[in-house]
């Protein structure tokens, strides 16, 4: 690791007041969830497993509609208990209750963040806490459909509809609030993105948009991404590892 770059960004947390931050699957990866695009991503391990036109058909609505026993069996194989947040997780929940955090924009649906103490969280691509009825719209809690996305079994509504948890499927919008977020970001004054390879739009834009002002800017992200040349500072490493670090300097000084 390079630790003169670390040092600066140390320094650049420890002045900051109002940080927003990007996650994607990247934090996540060392509590044992898998990524979608990284090498041993869940999109490889879908195409492997599956019998599907391409990956990404597994979290599309039209496909859903047509056979939802595709995604109900991938959550009885992906679901578990056990999952616990990351280094970095608590590192984020450790610097909001220094009041440094101003907003978790994620696009992760595994609840780590807010598991691991953060509320200042906004989840971009849904939850799982709802689920509703194609057909009839009826809404469900979690707990109602939790067995039968734990044993593979679809999820039908008292009227025959097909339950579909609250995760924002391709094909459709983001939470009417993310736009909301997207025309009115938070007072920042420093940008930190982790752990995503910033493809899927629009979320990714709301991070960019940050970007390229007189705000600094952090990237860390084991793959190079599309969009480095965004970000003032670039770090290619492991997110966990570098939170380690920034951790132990910060936990002298606040
Ligand atoms: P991706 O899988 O596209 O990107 C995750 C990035 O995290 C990759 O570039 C990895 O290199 C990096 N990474 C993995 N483990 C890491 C680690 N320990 N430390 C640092 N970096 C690490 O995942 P997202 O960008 O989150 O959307 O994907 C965005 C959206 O694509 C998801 O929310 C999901 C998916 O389709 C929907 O399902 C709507």
């Amino acid at each position: 690791m390079n630790t003169n770059q670390l040092d600066t960004i140390a320094e650049l947390l420890e002045k900051a007041r109002k940080i927003t931050v990007f996650t994607g699957a990247g934090v996540s990866t060392n509590s044992g969830i898998p990524d979608f695009r990284g090498e041993n991503g869940l999109y490889s391990y879908v195409q492997k497993h599956y019998n599907l036109p391409y990956p990404e058909a597994i979290f599309e609505l039209d496909f859903f509609r047509e056979d939802p026993r595709v995604f109900y069996s991938f959550t009885g194989e992906m679901m578990t208990d056990e999952v616990q947040p990351t280094t970095t997780h608590h590192f984020l929940a450790w610097l909001e209750k220094h009041e440094k955090i101003s907003l978790i924009m994620t696009q992760n649906i595994d609840m780590l963040h807010q598991k691991a103490g953060s509320s200042r969280v906004f989840e971009c691509h849904g939850t799982f806490q709802t689920g509703h009825c194609l057909s009839c719209n009826k809404e469900y809690s979690f707990e109602e459909f939790e067995t039968n996305l734990k044993s593979g079994t679809v999820k039908q509504c008292s009227c025959s509809g097909i339950v579909k948890p609250d995760i924002v499927f391709f094909g459709e919008t983001l939470p009417a609030a993310f736009f909301d977020l997207l025309e009115n970001p938070p007072a920042t004054d420093l940008v930190l993105t982790l752990g995503s390879s910033l493809q899927v739009q629009p979320a990714a834009g709301f991070i960019l948009q940050l970007t390229g002002s007189s705000t600094p800017s952090i990237l860390i992200n084991l793959q190079k991404t599309a969009y480095d040349s965004y970000f003032n500072h670039v770090i290619h490493e492991d997110v966990d590892a570098v939170s380690d670090y920034l951790w132990e300097i910060l936990a002298g000084k606040l």
